[in-house]
This record gives C-alpha cells, sequence and structure tokens, in this order.
C-alpha cells in the first residue's frame, strides 16, 4: 500500500505524462463527437495575393517554382516586391465578426474556435524554441481554444516541435484542459497515430466504420484552401455534395470540417456564403440525425441506392438500460431502443429498398421534413418504400430524404469485426 501510495504521488498534478502511451489515453470530450460539424478558414497573407492555394509563397519562392505564380507576381506587383509586402494590404477592412458568425451558423455547423498551427518556413530549431512552442502556449492561454488543430508539421519530428510537452501542459494544465480536442499532425508519422481525433489525410472519406474518431477536414473551393480570385462557381463543390459527405463521415464515426478561404477584405465570398446557408437548411431539417447521434450496426446500403446510416437510443431511457447497451463507438439495432436514421442519396427510384433494415409490425418511418408517418410493413428481412408514399411537396431538397426508423427488428451484429 505504501510504495503504491509513494508511486501515485507524483501523478496527482500530472495525469498525463509527455508519451503517446499516456496522451493517447485521454478519453476526448464527448462535446466533439456530438458536434459532427464544424466550419474552419485559412486566411492569412496568402489572402492578398489570392491566387493558386494557400502554398502560394512556396510555388513562388520555393525550389521548384511555377511559372504561373511566378508571372502573376511579375505582372501585378512592382519589381522586388517580397512576401512580406502583401502585408500591408491583408487589411480586413470589411470584417464583421458578426455577419462572418452568422455566416457560418447558417450552415448548421456547430461552433469550434480553433488556431492553426505555424508551417515551418525557417528550419533553425531556434524557430521552434523560441516562437512556435511558445506562441502556442501564449495562443491557447490567451484565446482558450477548444480545438488545436497542428498543421505543416510533417518534415520534423515531434521532438523538434515538442509536441508532447505541448500536448501535456495542454491535458493536465493549461485553461482548456477538460474541453480541448486536438487533431493528430504533431510532428513526422504521428498523422493517423497519435494525439486526439485521427484526420489521416486532407479530405479522409475511407467509407467503412473505423473505432477511434476521425476526422474529415475539406474545402469548398475544389483547388485551394486559402482565397482565389480566379475561383469558377464550377470549381466549388455543391450543398449535395457536402450533404453526401456528412452522411459518409459520420456514419463511420468520423466528424467533417468543412474550409471557407475568406478574402483580404475579411469577408467571407458569396458563393461560400450561399452554399453554407444551402447546407444549413438541410441540416436544420436533419438535425435529429446528425448532432449527438452515433454510427449503427451497418453503415450503408450501397447497393441498391446510395444510403448511409446513423442512430441514436430512444430518449428517457433508464441508467440501467443504458448501462447494458451503451458501446463507445457504434449503437446496437434493439427493437424498443434503437432508432435509425437512413439517409438515401440517390432519390431517382420509383422505390426505395434498405436491405439492412427489418421490419417488423410496429415498425413506423417518419420522413423527417414533412408530416409522413408510414406503418403497416409487417415482419421483413429488408424495409421497401414505394418513392409515391414520400411528400416531396414539403421536403427543402429532392436529391436527400433522411428517413427516421422506430422499431426496426432487432438484428445482432459487430460492424467492428467485418466478417459478420
Ligand atoms: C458499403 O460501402 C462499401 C464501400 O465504402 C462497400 O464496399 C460495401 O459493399 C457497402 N455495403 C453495403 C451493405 O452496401
Amino acid at each position: 500500500m505504501f510504495l503504491l501510495f509513494l508511486l501515485f504521488l507524483p501523478l496527482v498534478n500530472a495525469k498525463y505524462t509527455p508519451d503517446w502511451d499516456s496522451l493517447d489515453k485521454r478519453p476526448l470530450p464527448s462535446w466533439y463527437d456530438d458536434s459532427k460539424f464544424g466550419i474552419f478558414c485559412h486566411w492569412g497573407l496568402y489572402s492578398v495575393p489570392a491566387y493558386r492555394s494557400e502554398w502560394m509563397w512556396w510555388y513562388w519562392k520555393g525550389t521548384q517554382p511555377d511559372a504561373n505564380v511566378v508571372n502573376f507576381v511579375e505582372k501585378n506587383y512592382k519589381p522586388g516586391t517580397t512576401y512580406a509586402d502583401f502585408a500591408k494590404d491583408f487589411t480586413a477592412e470589411y470584417f464583421d465578426a458578426k455577419q462572418f458568425a452568422e455566416t457560418v451558423k447558417s450552415s448548421g455547423a456547430r461552433q469550434e474556435k480553433k488556431f492553426y498551427g505555424n508551417k515551418n518556413e525557417n528550419s533553425d530549431i531556434l524557430f521552434s524554441q523560441q516562437i512556435s512552442y511558445p506562441q502556442m502556449i501564449e495562443i491557447v492561454t490567451k484565446y482558450r481554444p477548444e480545438v488545436v488543430w497542428s498543421d505543416g508539421e510533417w518534415d520534423k519530428p515531434e521532438e523538434y516541435w515538442k509536441a508532447k510537452e505541448f500536448l501535456a501542459w495542454l491535458y493536465n494544465s493549461s485553461p482548456v484542459k477538460d474541453q480541448v480536442v486536438v487533431n493528430d499532425r504533431w510532428g513526422t508519422g504521428t498523422m493517423g497515430k497519435h494525439g486526439g481525433f485521427l484526420t489521416y489525410s486532407d479530405h479522409y472519406d475511407p467509407g467503412t466504420l473505423l473505432e477511434r474518431k476521425w476526422e474529415n477536414c475539406m474545402t469548398l473551393d475544389k483547388h485551394s484552401w486559402g482565397n482565389r480570385r480566379d475561383m469558377k462557381a464550377s470549381e466549388v463543390y455543391t450543398a449535395y455534395d457536402i450533404i453526401e459527405q456528412l452522411a459518409r463521415t459520420i456514419a463511420c464515426n468520423g466528424n467533417l470540417l468543412l474550409n471557407v478561404g475568406p478574402n483580404m477584405h475579411g469577408q467571407i465570398p458569396a458563393i461560400f456564403e450561399d452554399r453554407l446557408a444551402e447546407i444549413g437548411k438541410f441540416v436544420n431539417i436533419a438535425s435529429e440525425a446528425v448532432y449527438g447521434t452515433k454510427p449503427w450496426i451497418y453503415q450503408n446500403d450501397t447497393s441498391a441506392s446510395n444510403v448511409w446510416y446513423t442512430s441514436r437510443y430512444q430518449s428517457g431511457l433508464s441508467n440501467h438500460v443504458k448501462r447494458n447497451i451503451q458501446h463507445p463507438v457504434f449503437n446496437m439495432q434493439l427493437e424498443k431502443y434503437t432508432i435509425v436514421y437512413a439517409w438515401i442519396l440517390d432519390t431517382a427510384h420509383d422505390t426505395f429498398e434498405l436491405k439492412s433494415v427489418k421490419t417488423t409490425d410496429r415498425t413506423t418511418v417518419t420522413i423527417l421534413g414533412t408530416d409522413v408517418v408510414l406503418t403497416g410493413f409487417g415482419t421483413a428481412e429488408s424495409l421497401t418504400i414505394p418513392s409515391s408514399k414520400i411528400d416531396w411537396k414539403k421536403l427543402p431538397r429532392r436529391d436527400v430524404i433522411v428517413l427516421k426508423i422506430e422499431n426496426a427488428g432487432s438484428r445482432n451484429r459487430n460492424p467492428l469485426k467485418s466478417s459478420n
């Protein structure tokens, strides 16, 4: 007993030690999984030339310059212009925090306060010790972000960035230690392995259930994260594209993080504003199929039409029942307790067949956004709905519908063991 005490005493104030064994054991604060959908921005000096992408400096001054970028600068800026010269034009004179926040909110995304790590443009070791590391501590202390999303770290090891020391401080004693979440970009080789939620790569979309919480980070402009003044409408994902990504992502235990690139004046371009509002209009109607859901025992039924599933348990269950049926990653299919949401993303059919859903005499189907409730399915191995039963006029859009399915037949499957 005495020995144990001695061993544990030094840990009282330091729950996490600066090594991955310890840091990776920290449970992800639940607000993150519940939120499902967030918005972020790439906004920096590259938003001034607003050409090619946020890597503009690299294409201009890097080891293999891009002739288009070099010509663009020659044509539009005085001879001898440096990247730092763009700073005087980064004026954000139309930035209106309230309007900015409202545009983001209109998308239905949950709020996130987050900051991006520094790109390593200075290879000197002093850069991390004297600049990036103290800046990370300062930013967290001053602005108290709930997400710290590090990036641009890959060509230096985690030791260079002092990443593990930073995370131990963040989790043990920072002002956001209880609610903060972090990504997985903390030095060469950490992506997809260590940290909080895993991003693997940009625009990650595995299409299968992953046990560990992950994130699909993507950008509305198909070619850039930063603002581009020559972006064309055809180069912007549609609201449908994003809704499909949202369904595929949350069905598989991911969160969707969608980027927009504001311009140097501090505005979110109108086409992005329009997309966010269109996405939000749909998400608000389908919100119960989004926020606070978990993956189901099946993720998709894509053989007949493009269907993805999310789920939740009925509310008001006793703690005893909850304890017995809770799984950290997915909800089981139990007739009395489970609500399944089927996102039908291919609606050009006369009937929709959901092969993974068993029906019983008690099964009901509500079409979210309408008053239609369908019953009388009887016992069957799959759920079939004729398209004529849907009140299309009431729906905000015709290319996606979400069904709320209650009292579907119990079914036993562990989606983390794909063989059954
Ligand atoms: C689900 O989607 C995956 C691809 O992501 C596919 O391989 C699999 O067959 C689909 N499952 C069903 C039941 O449609």
